[in-house]
């Protein structure tokens, strides 16, 4: 709100010097070099410049025309120092407007998105393969960017842009054939396709002929070859299931599963477009597209006319845009595919589509365990649900050692678990490593996901216990420096949530819900609710019913489960 409280004042300085000057005037509003100067801060230098006045006339003027604005009844004082103009909040006015405005309008945002659609790529893991700690992170990073857009208004359209086609197909479909066991395959499909790849290249090296063999089936399989079909599709499907039961923990969902396998049928149509537009060019018999001095050129085609990932995702992107008329499209990858989607863009480019600004790589980095890369090893594989149902069982042990006649405690230990792992990853600025520790991310305190879990909780707790209305409140009560720093993050969820889209990062909302909820415990380490006083009980219970709210809605956002015990 004090981001809205700024535009306005701009805005409408803007229009009334503009006014007075009779001419164009830009006004700069920003935050004071120190708090103590106040909350607001309107730099003269600027205005001084563009009409030529000397610098009193000016401020005096600014002074003037910001006592005229409706705005100003939030403000307590308005002083000059030297070249600034500096606006404090009249606190008791700013609280009671935090408070009434939530009171008529919950916690509804301006719908910046209103009219625009963003395609959000994420996940997208590869099938027969299992599904890594770095799909992880796109899965987290990407649904919870999904559910913030959507709270701005933006329609929002999830992919899973599945890893289903490629030359290892050909090889495992040889290995499935000539050494696989249905049963077992159906029974543990990852492990065991997993299995039949590595077994693969093992014969391989000895007797090199298996690749041929393995490149015919693939190519056969393009063509249409029946029997190879079907067996792609069971791979296809038994993978898929598996990976369900993780979105299923998660609590994530797509729009759809059209993965690479989908365009099989479409990158002709790119292949001769780029052709059409003589951007392809012959290098050792495969094709290519020069992207310059820049970066490497980008492989469309090789030699034996097979098709590659770039193609493919030139394939996706031109189907979205004409399925979907994106305003914009985010593809959550790891950075080591930054190169990827430079050329993707670069190519788009040079294509003449000016959509190439709308491709946006949401890039992120790796999950770490005791500082080194946490990687799936040969035959170690890192298998997600255990690690889930891990990471749910240290939280039963702590419900179990603090509240062990919790009811459904299974359930909550569940919620609380899932959360701690979606919260860890979170937390951090995307483009950061994440440490993976489960012991640490299940603490009830601490940055964790279960601390804000606890405190809404806490929150609840009270509320249950005591009825509340929003009327004859004092806001007087909320003007110390203790509870007006609950007032003010209140005043900013809204900022908050526009900044986390700005930087597709959800970590700007997971720190501001940290932020929230230690202010919050600091209050009420100090402030008694339960007073005698009605109107001031009332006060305090409608501050925390809104803390609570913001802390389940923020909670909800990055994809993490409310509880109302625990
Ligand atoms: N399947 C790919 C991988 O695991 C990620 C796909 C990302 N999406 C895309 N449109 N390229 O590396």
């Amino acid at each position: 709100m004090i981001d809205k409280i700024k535009n306005i004042i701009r805005r409408e300085l803007e229009v009334s010097l503009s006014g007075h000057y009779g001419e164009s005037i830009n006004v700069v509003v920003e935050e004071p070099k120190s708090s103590n100067l106040g909350d607001i801060s309107i730099p003269v230098f600027s205005i001084v410049k563009t009409v030529r006045k000397p610098m009193n006339e000016v401020a005096d003027t600014v002074v003037e025309k910001i006592k005229g604005l409706e705005v100003s009844n939030l403000l307590k004082e308005i002083n000059r120092v030297g070249g600034f103009i500096n606006l404090t909040l009249d606190r008791l006015a700013f609280s009671k407007n935090v408070i009434d405005n939530y009171f008529v309008n919950g916690l509804a945002v301006e719908q910046v998105g209103e009219g625009k659609t963003i395609v959000i790529d994420y996940s997208s893991p590869n099938i027969a393969k299992p599904f890594s700690v770095g799909h992880l992170r796109s899965t987290i990073i990407g649904h919870s960017i999904g559910n913030i857009l959507e709270k701005l208004g933006y329609q929002v359209v999830r992919i899973n842009h599945l890893g289903d086609f490629g030359t290892q197909f050909g090889k495992i479909i040889y290995a499935y054939l000539n050494f696989g066991d249905k049963e077992k395959v159906d029974e543990n499909p990852i492990e065991e396709l997993v299995k039949l790849y590595v077994e693969f290249h093992e014969l391989a090296k000895e007797n090199p002929i298996l690749e041929d063999k393995a490149r015919e089936i693939f190519k056969e399989l393009e063509q249409g070859n029946p029997e190879y079909q079907k067996l792609w599709e069971h791979f296809r499907e038994v993978s898929l299931a598996e990976y369900m039961k993780v979105y299923e923990m998660l609590n994530v969902y797509f729009d759809s599963y059209n993965g690479e396998a989908f365009y099989n049928d479409k990158m002709q149509a790119v292949v001769d477009e780029l052709k059409a537009k003589d951007l392809l060019k012959k290098d050792e018999g495969a094709m290519i597209v020069d992207l310059g001095n820049d970066m490497p050129p980008a492989l469309i085609q090789k030699s034996d006319g097979s098709t590659l990932y770039i193609t493919r995702d030139l394939a996706a992107l031109f189907y979205r845009k004409k399925t979907y008329h994106f305003d914009e499209v985010l593809y959550v990858v790891g950075n080591e595919q930054k190169l990827h989607f430079e050329q993707l863009k670069a190519v788009v480019k040079k294509m003449g589509y000016d959509f190439y600004q709308d491709i946006h790589h949401i890039n992120f980095g790796l999950v770490l365990q005791d500082g080194k890369k946490m990687s799936t090893r040969k035959g170690k594989i890192v298998k997600l649900e255990d690690v889930l149902v891990e990471a749910s069982n240290l939280s039963l042990d702590y419900i179990n050692e603090k509240n062990p006649c919790l009811i459904n405690k299974e359930e909550i230990a569940r919620k609380i678990g899932v959360s701690a792992i979606i919260f860890n990853d979170l937390k951090n600025y995307r483009t950061n490593d994440v440490e993976f520790d489960l012991q640490e991310m299940v603490n009830f305190v601490g940055q964790t996901g279960p601390y804000l879990q606890y405190t809404s909780v806490r929150i609840s707790s009270v509320l249950e216990e005591n009825n509340f209305t929003n009327s004859e409140l004092m806001y007087g009560l909320l003007i110390q420096d203790h509870s007006f720093d609950l007032i003010k993050t209140i005043a900013q969820y809204e900022e908050i949530l526009n900044k986390a889209k700005e930087e597709y990062s959800p970590s700007v909302l997971a720190k501001y819900l940290l932020n929230l909820a230690s202010y919050f415990n600091s209050f009420y380490a100090k402030e008694k609710i339960m007073v005698d006083d009605l109107r001031e009980r009332n006060t305090k219970l409608c501050l925390i019913y809104i803390i609570r709210n913001i802390l389940d809605e923020g909670m909800n956002l990055l994809g993490m489960q409310v509880i109302r015990k625990m």
